[in-house]
């Protein structure tokens, strides 16, 4: 994954289809493949200063607070959560499990 080195960006796979993305103060929730042909958004380049991901295989790129898709070949949007600022961070595919069930329900988490 490449990064925007402007400002702290992580992003974690915590559960098969299920990406936390901490960047700039704000926590994330987003499925892990893309919507256009699955590509993994972990090998992806995040950019912190926009709040955009871009998918490694063709180059889709979408808004993080919206999942609205920005460029690449029509597939949709992404299914994103941004998680309240008093909300504890999952730290386990079985939280990543209860997150997913509660803010993506469409998610195929474990
Ligand atoms: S799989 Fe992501 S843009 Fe094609």
């Amino acid at each position: 994954m490449t990064q925007d080195t402007g400002r702290p960006v992580s992003l974690r796979q915590i559960a098969p289809d299920l990406l936390l993305i901490e960047v700039a103060g704000r926590r994330v929730l987003t499925q892990a493949e893309c919507p256009h042909r699955k590509g993994r958004l972990r090998y992806g380049y995040l950019n912190g200063r926009t709040l955009r991901i871009t998918c490694p295989l063709h180059h889709s790129t979408f808004d993080l607070l919206t999942g609205q898709q920005v460029a690449g070949p029509p597939c949709g949007s992404l299914r994103v959560t941004l998680l309240p600022e008093d909300a504890a961070s999952p730290r386990s595919a079985a939280e990543a499990a209860a997150y997913a069930e509660a803010v993506l329900p469409e998610a195929g988490a474990p």
